[in-house]
């Protein structure tokens, strides 16, 4: 269930240089602009790209995991995952990795969370889109088709509701009910597969923070480091 996404959202954050319009040939999302070579080189962002990857291979420490035992309809479940934790993955993808263990805490119901883990690399950017929206389930399809345009809302409800969805489900309530300490309420975090009572506290009031502290390698700039960003790109009026 791991939601790993590379080189995902590593460029969100970097415009092309110049900030004329995009070329006609570059057609892909911000996030994929660094997924290869060529189309780095199509979108302009050929520099950015190679030095966002340099960064990586020199931060060699692992990166912390950061676990979520949720439900996806608990007002406090999304309200951690919408406004701390993938804000602060777009942030820190460079150096942590987010695991979602979406569970009911009562029964083993149906959970479209799994399905889309299941189904798509774009899972967490998905979620995180539901989770924030007014309506959870209505937000489904439209947040499919930002994230997932190949991945159809009928796919997604057919595996909820089938084999698959029961199985994927039964594998998160057997995830949650190995949890030492158990649970006792959800969000719960766990931090490098550890729960205390104050690392969820630090969790919650600033996941931000915590991360950057428990980062063994090189703090990346965004922790507010001494380290010097190469490619800072902004857009002036001309
Ligand atoms: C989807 O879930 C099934 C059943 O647990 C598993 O065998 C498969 O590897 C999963 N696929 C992905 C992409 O996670």
């Amino acid at each position: 269930m791991k939601v790993l996404l590379p080189l995902l959202l590593a460029v969100w954050l970097s415009a092309p240089s110049g900030c004329t319009s995009l070329p006609p040939s570059c057609s892909e999302p911000p996030a994929k602009w660094c997924s290869s070579l060529e189309s780095a080189a199509r979108c302009g962002v050929l520099k950015q790209c190679l030095e966002a990857d340099f960064r990586k291979t020199h931060q060699t420490a692992d990166p912390v995991q950061v676990a979520l035992y949720y439900e996806s309809l608990c007002p406090g479940c999304r309200n951690f995952l919408a406004g701390m934790l993938f804000p602060t993955f777009v942030m820190l993808s460079d150096i942590m990795s987010v695991t979602l263990v979406p569970y009911g805490n009562a029964q083993e119901k149906p959970d479209g969370d799994n399905c889309i883990m299941n189904m798509t690399q774009m899972a967490f950017p998905i979620i995180f889109c539901m989770e924030s929206s007014a309506d959870v389930i209505g937000s489904a399809e439209s947040c499919l088709k930002v994230y997932a345009p190949d991945l159809s809302i009928d796919k997604v409800m057919s595996c909820a509701k089938g084999d698959m969805g029961m199985q994927l489900m039964h594998q998160n309530a057997m995830m949650t009910k190995a949890l030492k300490p158990p649970h006792e309420y959800v969000p719960w975090v766990t931090i490098n597969g550890e729960h205390t009572d104050d690392l969820q506290d630090k969790a919650m009031s600033s996941l931000f923070t915590l991360v950057c502290s428990m980062y063994k390698g090189t703090k990346p700039p965004a922790c507010g480091g001494t380290q010097k960003i190469h490619y800072k790109s902004y857009c002036t009026n001309e």
